[in-house]
C-alpha cells in the first residue's frame, strides 16, 4: 500500500506526557503548553485525564485544565475517561472528546485501571452509550500491543480482539499502543495486519513509545500500511505511570520533519512546534527529547 497524503496528529503531551512527571505541573503552565500547540497548528490536543486524583496525582487539575482552555477554532480538545465518573466530569467540563482505554494484557488491565480486560469493556460500554446522548465522540486505546511489562510477548490475535470490541462498542477510532516502545517494524506491520482484519485501516492510530528508540522506523513501517493517524508528544515527553520504564511517546517534531522528509501533509508549523519542545522542558526542567527540536535550536 501507498503513503497516506496526509497524517493527523493526535498531541497527547499535555496528558500522556505530563502525567508521568515526578512533580505535577502547574495548570498555568498546561494551559499555556495547549495554547501553544494549537497555535502550532496541531488540530487535536488530548488535554487532561478524568482518573482517580490518588492514581495519577499529575492530572488532578482535570477540571480546571479542560474548563480554562483558550479554545481555538477548529481544534478539539479531548480527555481519558475510564469510567462514567470520569465522563460526566468531563462533560461538565466540555471536553469536545473523550478516549476509554483498554489493553490488550490482562496484567497490564489490572495495574492500569483495577480490572480485567472483560470487565473493562462492561465499564466502557454505557461510557459508549452516555456519550453517544452527549453527541460526544469517542477515542479508543489498547495498550501493550506490542509487548507488556508484565507478560512480555502479546499475540497480535488478542490485540486485534480488543481493537475489535472498542471499534465494535462504537469507539470511532482505535490507538494501538506500544506502551512500552518495545516494538520492531515487522512486529508492528504483523500486529497492524492482524488488527486491520477487524478494524478499517483507516479507523486506527498509532500510539508509539520510543523507549529502544524504534518508534520512528515503526511508524514509518505503519504508514506506509496506510495509517494516516499518528498519537504524539511534543518534545517526546512522557510515559505511563503504570509501566516501568516507559519513556516518552515519540516526539510530535520528529514525526512532523519525517512526513514532511515523505511530502506527507500534516498542516502543522514545525518551527512553531518545536520552539513550544523548547519551552516545555525548560519550563519544566526536563531534557527535551526530540532529535529534531534540539538539532532546530542548537543551530
Ligand atoms: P478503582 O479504585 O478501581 O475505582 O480505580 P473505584 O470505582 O473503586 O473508585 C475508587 C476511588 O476512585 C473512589 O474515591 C472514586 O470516587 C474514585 P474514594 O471514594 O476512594 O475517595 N474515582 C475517580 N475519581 C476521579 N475520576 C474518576 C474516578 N473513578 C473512580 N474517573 C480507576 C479505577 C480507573 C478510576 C483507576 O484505576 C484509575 O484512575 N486509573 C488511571 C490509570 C491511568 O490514568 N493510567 C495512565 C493512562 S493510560 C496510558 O497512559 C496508556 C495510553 O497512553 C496508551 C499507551 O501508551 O498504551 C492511553
Ligand atoms: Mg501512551
Amino acid at each position: 500500500m501507498a503513503f497516506p497524503k496526509s497524517v493527523r496528529l493526535v498531541e497527547v503531551g499535555a496528558r500522556d506526557g505530563l502525567q508521568n512527571e515526578p512533580e505535577p505541573v502547574s495548570t498555568a503552565t498546561k494551559l499555556e503548553l495547549i495554547d501553544r500547540l494549537g497555535a502550532a497548528g496541531l488540530r487535536h490536543i488530548e488535554a487532561a485525564s478524568f482518573v482517580s486524583p490518588k492514581w495519577v496525582p499529575q492530572m488532578a487539575d482535570h477540571r480546571e485544565v479542560m474548563a480554562g482552555l483558550k479554545r481555538r477554532n477548529g481544534v478539539v480538545y479531548s480527555a481519558l475517561t475510564p469510567n462514567l465518573k470520569g465522563l460526566e466530569a468531563a462533560l461538565e467540563c466540555g471536553a469536545d472528546e473523550v478516549a476509554v482505554f483498554g489493553a490488550a494484557s490482562e496484567s497490564f488491565s489490572q495495574k492500569n485501571i483495577n480490572c480485567s480486560v472483560a470487565e473493562s469493556m462492561e465499564r466502557f460500554a454505557p461510557v459508549l452509550e452516555r456519550a453517544k446522548e452527549a453527541k460526544v465522540r469517542v477515542r479508543g486505546y489498547v495498550s501493550c500491543v506490542l509487548g507488556c511489562p508484565y507478560e512480555g510477548e502479546i499475540a497480535p490475535a488478542k490485540v486485534a480482539e480488543v481493537a475489535g470490541a472498542l471499534f465494535e462498542m462504537g469507539c470511532y477510532e482505535v490507538s494501538l499502543g506500544d506502551t512500552i516502545g518495545t516494538g520492531t517494524p515487522l512486529k508492528a506491520k504483523r500486529m497492524l495486519d492482524a488488527v486491520a482484519r477487524d478494524v478499517p485501516i483507516e479507523r486506527l492510530g498509532a500510539h508509539f513509545h520510543d523507549t529502544y528508540g524504534q518508534a520512528l522506523a515503526n511508524l514509518y513501517a505503519v504508514l506506509e500500511e496506510g495509517i494516516g493517524v499518528i498519537d504524539s508528544s511534543v518534545a517526546g515527553l512522557g510515559g505511563c505511570p503504570y509501566a516501568k520504564g516507559a519513556s516518552g511517546n515519540v516526539a510530535s517534531e520528529d514525526v512532523i520533519y519525517l512526513l514532511n522528509g515523505l511530502g506527507i501533509e500534516s498542516g502543522i508549523d514545525l518551527d512553531a512546534l518545536a520552539a513550544t519542545g523548547d519551552w516545555i522542558t525548560r519550563t519544566i526542567g526536563r531534557p527535551n527529547r526530540s532529535k529534531v527540536g534540539v538539532a532546530l535550536f542548537a543551530k
